[in-house]
């Protein structure tokens, strides 16, 4: 599959997800084999550009390429300037969100807020096309609510607009995250323009990927939740799609040397206490399933620093390894 002029080993995408798909994390999905691993959104307000949380979130040291950075607003030209920003800083590619229905994006009309104006949404995506030489790509939602799913609509406006991907997540923005994603929608875009696009929403395995593949007639997949604590699941489903057998989970030792290494990247990224802050949930995700993983939580959400952490993981692996 290509994106421009960039040439991807597979169809596997990481999803999108502020707060939790930061470089570590996206380096580690990467090395299992994810072809593409779009950034947490950046705002496209410039007041912004120089708070740390932004700023952390346009270091993109040591990424494999192609870099791809998730935008997020509501004004066209705002928007150009952010994408253009984040060239300048190494994008490879930028992406604009329409997909995230959470309200510190959508009160102010970004967002999928954004699907209920068609018109907004054409300009948004001609001005960011017009304005940086790399590909754009998009994230929907199948529309603003079940009676008004109109990401057919959305989609032929993207693409007349210049944009070269597309994902969309099988949910509309007021179902937030309730129910089921559905594929249907997802199908009767594909069918209807032609740049790539890419079906999400409730993928977490293997069997499941192939399945949304064939009824939707997708490009590729883009997984987010099912990802978290287990970033292995992109080595299996790449592996799964191209030759159709499942491979053997990953061994206790190689777990704890995943999670070890997400660790190290998250201290070297936010310093060891925010580090060690932001591992807790990366740890619980990481053992959630296996055995005396309920007391490696509670332990370490009582320590602070990053050393203990470290150390208190390290000797779970160890003993359960062992
Ligand atoms: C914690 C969290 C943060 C998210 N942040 C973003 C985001 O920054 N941009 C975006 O387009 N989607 C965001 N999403 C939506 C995901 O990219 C994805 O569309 C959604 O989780 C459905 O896919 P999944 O079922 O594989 O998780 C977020 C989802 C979660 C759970």
């Amino acid at each position: 599959m290509k994106i421009g002029a960039y040439a991807l080993p597979n169809a596997v995408f990481v999803a999108p997800m502020a707060g939790i798909t930061d470089r570590p994390f996206r380096r580690i999905a990467r090395r299992f084999g994810a072809a593409l691993a779009v950034s947490e959104m950046v705002s496209s307000r410039p007041e912004l550009r120089e708070s740390r949380k932004t700023r952390l979130r346009l270091d993109h040291a040591g990424e494999a390429g192609p870099v791809s950075v998730q935008i997020a607003g509501s004004d066209p030209q705002m928007l150009a300037d952010a994408a253009r920003f984040n060239v300048d800083l190494g994008a490879d590619i930028i992406d604009i969100n329409m997909g995230c229905p959470a309200k510190k994006v959508c009160n102010v009309a970004a967002g999928s807020a954004l699907l209920q104006n068609e018109a907004l949404v054409a300009s948004i995506v001609a001005s960011v096309v017009a304005a940086v030489d790399v590909p754009v790509t998009v994230k929907i939602r199948t529309g603003p609510s079940p009676e008004r799913r109109n990401a057919v609509r959305i989609a032929r406006l993207v693409e007349s607009a210049g944009a070269q991907m597309l994902a969309i997540h099988g949910r509309t923005r007021a179902c937030m995250f309730e129910g089921r994603a559905e594929y249907d929608t997802i199908a009767e875009v594909k069918a209807r323009i032609a740049i790539p696009v890419i079906a999400n929403g409730d993928i977490s395995t293997p069997e499941e990927a192939r399945r949304v593949l064939e009824l939707t007639g997708a490009d590729g997949v883009m997984i987010g939740r099912a990802a978290q604590g287990r970033p292995w699941l992109f080595r299996e489903i790449v592996h799964y799609l191209a030759c159709g057998e499942r491979l053997a989970p990953p061994s206790a030792r190689e777990r704890g040397a995943v999670l070890v290494e997400h660790l190290d990247g998250l201290y070297d990224l936010y310093g060891d206490e925010q580090g060690a802050r932001v591992a807790r949930k990366h740890i619980g995700w990481a053992v959630r399933e296996l055995p005396g993983g309920e007391g490696l939580r509670s332990a370490v959400n009582a320590i602070g620093a990053a050393r203990g952490q470290r150390a208190a993981v390290n000797d779970y692996f160890e003993r359960l390894a062992a």
